[in-house]
């Protein structure tokens, strides 16, 4: 199963920032998970509207500038990142899921990855994921090389059927909701199926002996110690 930080290495450094993306890779995972947001026609490093959770700021993210923002501690003194600073900073090292926690990010993203394409990298270096399908949907239809990851938290009717719809890559289903026969479906399909968020052991073993492709995890570390055992 591929190993995929989530927010970085969350249980080990700030989510989010390019310390937890860093502590993730050294522990050898093979994929990092970032949330982005819009801000000030940028895109923005950080899971929640509101900064409180993760900073030392408080409010909603509209209520202060993008410079007010980029002087917050989103832990251990690290800023906020910007996309495109995690992208440079983790220089094809490990592929990136980037995950789209609002509906405006796609004229921006194409644009930061279509620069990085033409500087070395691969669109296949890149998931992009969501709960907003339309969002997936367009980003597919204007830039058909993006790989894209349908996030959900529900066994649908139809299954995996509207993720194969979407040219999806990947299916990226909740730990807490997933079911054999939606895994078995999707692999069906042709999708990879990756599963969000595991951090124990007896999940560890549940998840790969339903034959899923990859898990997030809060804690690659304590993953790839596993996986090599079992
Ligand atoms: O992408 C998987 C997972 O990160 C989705 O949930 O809330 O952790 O962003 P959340
Ligand atoms: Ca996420």
């Amino acid at each position: 199963m591929i190993c995929i930080g989530h927010r970085g290495a969350r249980a080990y450094a700030p989510e989010n920032t390019l310390d937890s993306i860093e502590v993730a890779i050294e522990h050898g995972a093979q994929w990092v998970e970032v949330d982005i947001r819009t801000h000030s026609n940028e895109l923005i490093v950080l899971h929640d509207e509101h900064l409180d959770r993760t900073t030392n700021g408080t409010g909603h993210i509209e209520q202060q500038t993008l410079a007010a923002l980029r002087t917050l501690d989103a832990g251990n003194g690290q800023q906020i990142p910007l996309l495109q600073e995690v992208i440079s900073h983790v220089n094809r090292r490990v592929r990136i899921n980037i995950e789209l926690k609002d509906t405006n990010c796609i004229d921006r993203l194409i644009v930061l990855i279509e620069e990085f394409v033409g500087v070395g990298w691969q669109y296949d270096d890149f998931l992009i994921s969501s709960f907003f399908h339309h969002q997936l949907q367009q980003l597919k239809q204007r830039q058909p090389r993006m790989l894209i990851g349908v996030l959900s938290a529900g066994v649908m009717l139809g299954y995996a059927k509207f993720a194969q719809e979407l040219n999806a890559w990947s299916i990226n289903l909740c730990a807490q909701s997933i079911t054999q026969a939606l895994v078995d479906d999707a692999k069906e399909r042709g999708l990879k199926v990756l599963v969000y968020t595991v951090n124990n052991q007896q999940q560890f073993a549940e998840f790969k002996a339903m034959g899923v492709d990859g898990l997030f995890t809060d804690y690659p570390k304590d993953m790839l110690a596993w996986l090599a055992v079992n």
